[in-house]
């Protein structure tokens, strides 16, 4: 299965990097863009250097995804997830950030994260958005309104605490576990509730 994984320049930096070992992990061939505030959010929150160059960067992020990770520039309208005659099993951005939520909403297009998102509404397929941000102003739930009523999910980065959660890694992998389930990928990185 052919998973778009796109980075913007909200929180969150630990669920794009489980968002993309654990797809890799189950077979997915990974597609992945990073804004540039995508990738300052990335420097800053796993390499703790937020002048770290984006080449620098995105060799970290997924040098531990071997073949199942592909790398995009945010100018590539070459690559499949540009189109929608390229098949593609399902796309999440995350984190997303209230901007590219915005520019979603509105259809506009300046990266190929907003393309990709606009390929996956007007085709019907699953777009999952992992929005951080708080508290939030009219304008940013009247874009998250807009973006429902197209099609896509909206899953904010907001884990919740009763499965027991004791290490940071629990809380990222329930938020990634929900995204997973959404896309249609088996995992196992969230308990089912009430299920023995
Ligand atoms: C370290 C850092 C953290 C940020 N956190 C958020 C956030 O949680 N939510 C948000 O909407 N914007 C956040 N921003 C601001 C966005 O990155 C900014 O609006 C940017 O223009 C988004 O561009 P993009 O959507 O193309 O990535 C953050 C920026 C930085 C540098």
């Amino acid at each position: 299965m052919r998973v778009f994984l796109g980075i913007t320049g909200g929180s969150g930096a630990p669920y794009a990097a489980r968002l993309l070992s654990a797809p890799a992990g189950a077979g997915c061939d990974v597609g992945v863009c990073a804004s540039a505030a995508g990738i300052q959010v990335l420097a800053t929150e796993l390499y703790g250097d937020a002048s770290l160059p984006r080449d620098e960067v995105l060799a970290r992020f997924t040098e531990g995804a071997g073949d199942a990770a592909t790398l995009y520039d945010p100018t590539d309208y070459g690559s499949p997830y540009a189109s929608g005659s390229a098949r593609v099993g399902g796309y999440v951005i995350c984190p997303s950030s209230m901007a590219t939520v915005g520019t979603i909403a509105s259809g506009g297009e300046a990266n190929l994260i907003h393309r990709a998102a606009n390929v996956a509404l007007k085709e019907d397929r699953k777009l999952v958005l992992v929005p951080r941000e708080t508290p939030l102003s009219t304008i940013h739930l009247e874009n998250l309104l807009r973006v429902r009523r197209a099609g896509a999910v909206v899953l904010f980065a907001a884990p919740g605490f009763y499965h027991g959660a004791e290490r940071v890694g629990q809380l990222v992998d329930f938020i990634v576990g929900r995204c997973l389930d959404q896309l249609g990928v088996e995992n196992t990185l969230v308990p089912e509730w009430g299920v023995s």
